[in-house]
């Protein structure tokens, strides 16, 4: 069976890959956009960039332009000012199908069955939809995101961005009680990394997607190895989507993770419980290992599907 998503993003360069890869690995109900990466305006233009380059029938609805409580905050210094810095940015015709990503989710997850939510940007929009309608929490299949760390931060030592920028809506989602709730950490992203040979064998499809991709990368490659110096740069989001489509890629650990709004140093943290006898609810499904080669082959030929 492929799996019916909805697609809540921030995109943002790896943002724009799970796109990439949900348009042929998943049947994608639409598309909703976040403040994250770059200011929403932003983000919603860059989810339009990519549904359109990849002609896509799928609507883009916007969503929150700021986190529940605390100021936005982006990355400009990972994605660049527009949020997908390195390609010719292409012209859109594409207009947004709603300004109302909330009810989207909302009505979406209530007509259809089994819809996975894969969250890749801060969770602002799935905690307002879980507000108004806490039913959708039996209704979804599952929720996969890409966000949180069983081990270092990157923002700070200890708080992922994506939870860092939003705790509070992270704590709603990640106490909601979902029956599925995965999770990509950085400790799994990071496992998930890119470097100069994969943007070749990119170049090598020669099609659209994958040069528009391997455009993508030699930004976003560059960028992190000025900041990191690493030879790899982690390929994080569409790691919650093959978490989803094949998961048998995956190592996951049933575990407690709560999430830090309060803490000085520790805002935005997954606290793991590693205990294996801790009192909390296993209420989630951590991802610690991946196998990258075979996923990096799922990800070549999803964009070799396009034409
Ligand atoms: O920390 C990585 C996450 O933050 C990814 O989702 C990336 O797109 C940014 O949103
Ligand atoms: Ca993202």
């Amino acid at each position: 069976m492929t799996p019916k998503v909805i697609i809540d993003c921030d995109p943002g360069h790896d943002d724009a890959i799970a796109i990439m890869m949900a348009g042929r690995l998943t049947e994608v109900l639409g598309i909703t956009t976040v403040s994250g990466n770059a200011p929403l305006n932003l983000t919603t233009e860059n989810a339009l960039i990519m549904t359109e380059l990849l002609d896509l029938d799928v609507d883009v609805h916007a969503g929150a332009d700021r986190p529940l409580l605390l100021a936005p905050r982006h990355a400009a210094e990972a994605h660049g000012r527009t949020g997908l810095d390195g390609p010719v940015r292409p012209e859109i015709t594409l207009e947004v199908a709603s300004n109302d990503a909330v009810a989207f989710i909302i009505e979406t997850v209530r007509n259809n069955d089994d819809v996975w939510l894969v969250p890749i940007g801060p969770l602002t929009n799935i905690a307002l939809a879980l507000r108004q309608a806490p039913d959708i929490v039996d209704r979804v299949a599952g929720v996969s995101i890409m966000g949180g760390s069983a081990g270092a931060g990157n923002v700070t030592a200890t708080g992922e961005f994506n939870l860092w920028a939003d705790p509070h809506a992270a704590s709603i989602v990640f106490d909601a009680g979902f029956k599925k709730l995965l999770m990509a950490g950085l400790n799994l992203t990071h496992q998930f990394g890119i470097d100069k040979q994969l943007i070749s064998d990119l170049r090598d499809l020669r099609n659209r997607a994958g040069i528009f991709a391997a455009d993508l990368f030699d930004f976003y490659l560059a960028s992190y190895q000025k900041r990191t110096h690493g030879e790899r740069a982690p390929l994080h989001d569409p790691c919650a989507i093959l978490a989803v489509t094949h998961p048998g890629l995956f190592r996951f650990e049933s575990r407690n993770v709560r999430v830090e709004t309060e803490g000085t140093h520790t805002r935005g943290m997954t606290v793991v419980d590693e205990r294996g006898w801790g009192e909390g609810p296993l209420n989630c499904e951590v991802e610690y290992s991946i196998d990258r080669d075979q996923g990096m082959r799922v990800f070549l030929e999803a964009v070799s599907a396009y034409t």
